[in-house]
């Protein structure tokens, strides 16, 4: 019998011919390598919980973003750890902060290159949430979106190409929109983190940053892993108060949602294979239990096949090399 399948296995057995009927190409430009650049470190710090991944001091951040440029990534995105945290978060929005710094020093050595920013508070706060607590310890919205306003232009002023809010808090995108374009900043675009699940695959990213919650969790403003309605409602909210591009975050057990956000916003889709995805694929790799290059070049596929236009990776850089390689 001459099944249809069969002959199309076979023409995969050629290089060219398996080209030709590929359905989803995985390319450099598609993804984001995420930097974490630290006020303190004198020299880079090798991040417990995520081999190969560093605390960069800025002059070692630029270095990393000359990389990226090199290898054809699409962009890099941008975490402060600053020398100091208090209460209001306030590193996050000052002139001399240090992703201001980082990002004019970038800037300046590679103005091509596009730097998103991620635009949060619990890097620089004290207690380690995403937002200004009041007494009673809830999380005041409103107060809170004025500061991530603030932490936006500020971003935009240093020369940020796009701003990334993942804070959670309601009408941030919003408020965010309003501040850049009465400040001279219109054309920036937001890519709203607008699916953010409170997650157990964060673990490593809060080590790295130092902003594991002082106390309770993150769950009165992340999203429920059980909910996937809630998250096509939370991004079309976005859309409606100007996001550009929306997120999905985390991504590898979230596949359903990057294709609906994807349907739903027509926007944009960016996914986050965040700190957990990658340490779990290190460590597997690391026992033995699967072939690291293998693994992540099928990672980044999936999830670009599933509807991700963005892949934001630890991984981007030897992806990039792998892809360059295989090509
Ligand atoms: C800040 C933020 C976090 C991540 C990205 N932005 C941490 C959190 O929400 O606790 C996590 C990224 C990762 O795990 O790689 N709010």
């Amino acid at each position: 019998m001459a099944f249809p399948t069969t002959r199309m296995r076979r023409l995969r057995s050629s290089p060219a011919l398996r080209g030709l009927v590929r359905e989803t190409e995985l390319r450099a430009d598609k993804l984001v390598l995420p930097l974490f650049v630290s006020q303190t470190a004198g020299e880079r710090e090798p991040i417990e919980g995520m081999v190969g991944i560093e605390r960069l001091p800025i002059s070692a951040a630029v270095q990393e973003a000359r990389e990226a440029a090199e290898l054809g990534l699409g962009a890099v995105l941008l975490f402060g750890i600053p020398a100091e945290k208090d209460p209001e978060g306030s590193g996050a929005y000052d002139e001399e902060g240090v992703v201001q710094l980082a990002l004019r020093a970038i800037k300046r050595e590679l103005p091509e290159l596009l730097v998103i920013t991620d635009v949060c508070l619990c890097e620089y706060t004290t207690h380690g949430h995403c937002g200004v607590v009041r007494e009673d310890g809830v999380l005041d919205n409103d107060e809170t979106l004025e500061l991530l306003a603030r932490t936006a232009l500020s971003h935009a002023r240093a020369g940020a190409d796009i701003v990334a809010p993942s804070d959670m808090m309601d009408g941030r995108v919003g408020a965010i929109r309003a501040e850049l374009d009465s400040e001279g900043f219109s054309h920036i675009p937001i890519l709203a983190y607008s699916a953010k699940f409170a997650s157990a695959f964060y673990g490593p990213f809060r080590e790295a940053a130092g902003s594991v919650p002082a106390f309770g969790d993150r769950r009165a403003y992340q999203m429920d892993p059980a909910n996937g309605r809630e998250a096509v409602r939370e991004a079309l909210l976005d859309v409606e108060e100007g996001a550009d591009m929306v997120m999905v975050k985390p991504a590898l057990a979230y596949g359903d949602l990057i294709r609906a956000l994807a349907r739903a916003t027509r926007l944009p889709l960016a996914a986050y294979n965040v700190s957990g995805e990658y340490a779990m694929v290190k460590a597997a790799a690391a026992a033995g239990a699967l072939d690291e290059r293998a693994a992540v070049l099928e990672i980044l596929t999936s999830l670009h096949r599933a509807g991700a236009d963005i892949v934001i990776t630890y991984h981007a850089k030897d992806a990039a090399k792998w892809l360059s390689q295989t090509a």
